[in-house]
């Protein structure tokens, strides 16, 4: 069982959205924005390259399809496996388990069991379509039993796995009913790469821990094998940036944004997936304290928060969303003027050049997660300041914070610290604020993501 692709993908989602069927009824896609598409564009192209994923609805999947010279192989997900894998063992106990458990996971046996059957899909359709000896490059959390899954079916495999996502400190992974399983299955890729340094020895210690391996530096003895763990920290397209920065119709739809919220002196804005890890719920408190103390006042400054909505038929997901819309309600409420919100809070999906366009009228970006993997969404803000100064308050507890050390840093569960880095943002002058994004956009354009695509690629391929 071996097929034709080099080079293959496996990552819960295929890098396409499903776009309204044309006369004759036939499906159509186009290839969805992001940076871990653009950057594995051209390795999956020269290699013949596949990427599968689920296509994102309940039900058979559609036969393979090509879109932009990339093979698409969709793996089916039906209704009852879409609640148990997805929306329970990978985002109710994984997803708040690997982010400090800032809300609490829940463990169902149903729901692992679901993740493990879908597991074995995925490695089953890797299985089929590479060729032999390919590389193969598992995406994330929802995936973590590939790498074993898969080399028991075809050893003849390299093996690469990435966790987009932090990997939580011993005390917490070992709460997991299903460690031993998943430490296993990670263990069968060669190389595990992780966002931050930390996490890379989190996953050492717990190898060993879990499963009594030997363990010298990053590598790890396992069944015969060595697997190495290490750090490539993800980033953006800064060309994609730079091209829509360009753009003088993004210019123009940025003056067109500040003059539409009442061309206040400062705009500060949020955006992020509507998702309890974000502290979007902190920020708010942060700003409505500021407003109460005087210490910012409307209309001179006002906030937009972009909330986007993601994973909504999860409990802790609605529950935020109502917890987010009525502190949006009582800020406006008892600080918003006639046609003068103090917060515009928008629960929207938006294009790539929207997001900058909003980018560019921010003065004030506040990224301010509980914990984050990464968020590239800081990243993208630096890249689209050019030189138009700007700040960004940035939570010591995103891994970005570990690469933007020129942002306003701050412990998100400190509120006092919070508002007082808000504060020194709306207040820094322009000179230092230039200097602080300059020194930014340096790092970012010289660590981009196809800068991380070819070192995760280039040490996968290099291990012996
Ligand atoms: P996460 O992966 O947890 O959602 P990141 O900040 O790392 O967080 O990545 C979010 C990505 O989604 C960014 O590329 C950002 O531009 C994009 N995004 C966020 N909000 C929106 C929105 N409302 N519309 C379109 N894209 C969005
Ligand atoms: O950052 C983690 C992540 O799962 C990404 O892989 C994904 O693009 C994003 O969050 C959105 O999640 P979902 O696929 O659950 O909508």
């Amino acid at each position: 069982m071996t097929g034709q692709s080099s080079f293959v993908v496996v990552a819960n989602r295929l890098p396409v959205d499903e776009m309204p069927s044309d006369e004759s009824g036939e499906r159509r896609w186009r290839r969805s924005p992001g940076g871990l598409v653009t950057a594995l564009h051209p390795v999956l192209v020269q290699r013949d390259g596949t990427w599968i994923g689920w296509a994102g609805s309940a039900g058979p999947a559609p036969a393979p399809f090509m879109v932009d010279g990339i093979n698409l192989h969709p793996v089916p997900l039906d209704a009852d496996e879409i609640a148990r894998y997805y929306e329970g063992q990978s985002n109710s106990t994984i997803w708040p388990l690997y982010h400090d458990a800032v809300e609490p996971p829940i463990f169902r046996r149903r729901w692992a069991s679901s993740y493990r059957e879908v597991n074995a899909r995925f490695s089953e359709a890797a299985a089929e379509v590479a060729a032999p000896g390919a590389t193969v490059w598992v995406q994330d959390y929802q995936l973590q039993l590939v790498p074993d899954m898969l080399r028991r079916l075809r050893p003849d495999l390299r093996i690469g796995f990435f966790l987009h996502i932090p990997f939580p400190p011993i005390e917490l992974f070992m709460q997991l009913p299903q460690r031993a399983e998943i430490m296993r299955g990670l263990l069968g890729a060669d190389l595990v790469g992780f966002q931050q340094r930390l996490a890379a020895q989190n996953f050492v210690r717990l190898a060993h821990h879990v499963l009594g391996c030997q363990t010298s530096g990053s590598v790890i003895e396992h069944e015969g094998r060595r697997v190495k763990a290490a750090a490539f920290p993800i980033s953006i397209d800064i060309e994609e940036i730079d091209r829509l920065v360009d753009n003088p119709l993004i210019l123009t739809r940025s003056e067109q944004i500040r003059a539409e919220l009442g061309d206040p002196k400062t705009i500060i804005l949020g955006v992020d997936r509507l998702d309890y890890t974000k502290g979007i719920e902190h920020r708010l408190k942060a700003f409505r304290e500021l407003l109460e103390e005087n210490r910012v006042g409307v209309p001179d400054t006002v906030m937009v928060q972009v909330a986007t909505p993601s994973r909504e038929r999860v409990e802790h997901y609605q529950a935020l969303r109502v917890k987010v819309e009525r502190e949006v309600g009582r800020i406006n409420g008892d600080f918003g003027r006639v046609g003068v919100p103090a917060v515009h809070y928008l629960h929207q999906s938006y294009s790539r050049s929207e997001l900058v366009a909003l980018y560019r009228a921010a003065d004030v970006m506040m990224v301010t997660p509980l914990r984050d993997g990464m968020n590239l969404v800081a990243k993208e803000y630096v890249a689209a300041r050019g030189d138009a100064g700007g700040s960004l308050v940035l939570s010591e507890f995103a891994g970005a914070a570990s690469e933007l050390r020129q942002a306003f840093l701050c412990n998100p569960h400190d509120l006092d610290a919070v508002k007082d880095a808000l504060v020194r943002a709306v207040h820094v002058d322009s000179d230092e604020a230039r200097k602080r994004m300059s020194i930014m956009q340096r790092h970012l354009r010289r660590n981009d993501v196809s800068h991380w695509a070819r070192s995760f690629l280039t040490e996968l391929g290099s291990l012996t």
